[in-house]
């Protein structure tokens, strides 16, 4: 038995749903452990792409698929992805189950969410507006909604005659909108929902629990980046819940002893949607080359993704505060075509100070101390075999994982299932 968690470790979006597809050919299970569907987790194979952005990327290959307690849940929008999936033939039905304690998004959490970011102006986060910051902070100040709730209409009816009237005064009165929530209305779609939501339900701590005692092997699959994390991220440009390993335990109610390995995901370059720090972010033609080639827009929003090189100071921290077992690199195919490539392994701050971890207040402008690597000006996605790779991409990669503290265990050199490397597959099975 093996419990693999899978994690990003910059700032999202680093391949984690192809990884989590190509590791599920030997998994029974595969859950979700926080975030929402602010997530766009994309796998191909065939001629297939598939965008998941709640539903767990196990999904694809008819295993257990869980949604763990930590994730919220947007039923609407969960029905829409259910839909998608089985018009390309997924019987989702068949293999999904929902924590029945998993917080709702409401309506006013996504109204909230977008107002919120107007206020802000330039300050904003950049969330995906999918309402997951408001639905989390509910769940902390103890008034967010269950799906369980959603089971006795008089007990969902009390608990929103009891939360909408502060939200309704936000609304009318913080945000000047003329407009109000009503328990009528919500009662009737979300009650409505239950009926679609129900067979789904269960107490998924016990299922998962049951499968590890069974023996199976579990994938927890990460949303968003360690960088995102709410605890250890670039605060206040983060998510809202706990990305990284740790969250796994309480976001499925599992032991922590429990979880043999933990992959942490890295892109060969480093990516960020949203605002916030971001020390080796390109600006120049070099950063727009990156996004051409590595087609970096968003899974959920489409937003163009901020680029720049490889950050051998955020995975190393990431590595420490995952407790990542081995590493998995993705997208060195984009790198294909650089004559030279940039690895930061620490900042220097204005004043002449050295940072080699990213500091927690970020009021000042770092400058990345970069080594240089030769490129290897040749194509990899045809790749199968670590022996076949060019040397001077196996030595980027020697590179970083020296620099990171962390084995290497997959190399992906293209979006598709099979463009993957395993240089090591005794670091991710036990
Ligand atoms: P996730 O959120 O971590 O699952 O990542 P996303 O799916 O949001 O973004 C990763 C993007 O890179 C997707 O479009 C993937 O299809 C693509 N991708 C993943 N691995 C590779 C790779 O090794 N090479 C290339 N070229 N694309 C990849
Ligand atoms: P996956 O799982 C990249 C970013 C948003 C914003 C911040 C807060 O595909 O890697 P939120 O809507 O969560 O309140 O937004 O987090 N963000 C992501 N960035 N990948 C994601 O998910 C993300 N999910 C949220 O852009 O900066
Ligand atoms: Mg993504």
């Amino acid at each position: 038995m093996t419990c693999v968690a899978i994690v990003g470790t910059q700032w999202g979006d680093e391949g984690k749903g192809k990884l989590v597809d190509f590791l599920t050919e030997r998994a029974d299970m595969v859950a979700r452990y926080q975030g929402g569907n602010n997530a766009g987790h994309t796998v191909k194979f065939q001629d297939k792409t598939f965008i998941l952005h709640l539903i767990p990327s196990g999904v694809l290959r008819n295993k257990v698929s869980v949604i763990g307690n930590g994730a919220v849940v947007d039923p609407a929008s969960l029905f829409a992805e259910i839909d998608e999936l089985k018009n390309l033939d997924i019987p989702v039905e068949a293999h999904l189950k929902i924590s029945n304690t998993a917080h709702l998004v409401m309506p006013y959490h996504r109204l909230f969410d977008q107002l919120r970011e107007k206020v802000r102006g330039d300050e904003k986060v950049g969330t995906t507006g999918r309402g997951i910051g408001p639905t989390y902070t509910d769940k902390v100040a103890r008034s967010g909604i269950r799906l369980i709730d959603l089971s006795d209409p008089n007990h969902f009816r009390k608990r929103l005659e009891a939360i909408l009237p502060e939200k309704n005064c936000l609304l009318r009165y913080y945000f000047q909108e003329n407009k109000e929530f009503s328990v009528d209305e919500i009662c009737t779609e979300y009650l409505g929902y239950y009926e679609q939501l129900e067979p789904y339900l269960c107490d998924t701590s016990l299922l998962i629990n049951n499968a590890i005692d069974q023996g199976q092997n579990i994938l927890f699959e990460g949303a968003q980046g360690t960088f995102l994390d709410v605890d250890h991220g670039t605060y206040p440009f983060v998510t809202s819940s706990n990305t990284l390993s740790g969250g796994i335990c309480a976001g499925c109610g599992v032991g922590p002893v429990k979880i043999s390995k933990v992959v942490g995901i890295a892109k060969a370059y480093t990516t960020r949607v949203g605002s916030g720090p971001f020390p080796t972010e390109l600006l120049d033609e070099t950063g727009e080359f990156l996004r051409t080639e590595g087609a970096e827009f968003g899974a959920t929003t489409g937003r163009p993704r901020r680029c720049g090189w490889f950050d051998a100071v955020m995975v190393r921290q990431s590595v420490r505060l995952n407790g990542i077992t081995s590493l998995a690199i993705t997208k060195l195919d984009v790198l294909d075509k650089f004559e030279s490539i940039k690895i930061a392994t620490s900042y220097q701050a204005p004043d002449g100070r050295t940072y080699t971890e990213l500091p927690p207040l970020h009021n000042e402008t770092l400058t990345p101390i970069y080594e240089e690597h030769p490129g290897w000006l040749c194509p990899t996605r045809h790749i199968t075999e670590y022996d076949q790779l060019p040397a001077a991409l196996i030595s980027y990669l020697k590179r970083i994982s020296e620099l990171v503290n962390a084995s290497i265990s997959l190399i992906s050199v293209g979006a598709r299932r099979e463009e993957t490397i395993v240089p090591n597959p005794n670091l991710i099975w036990v």
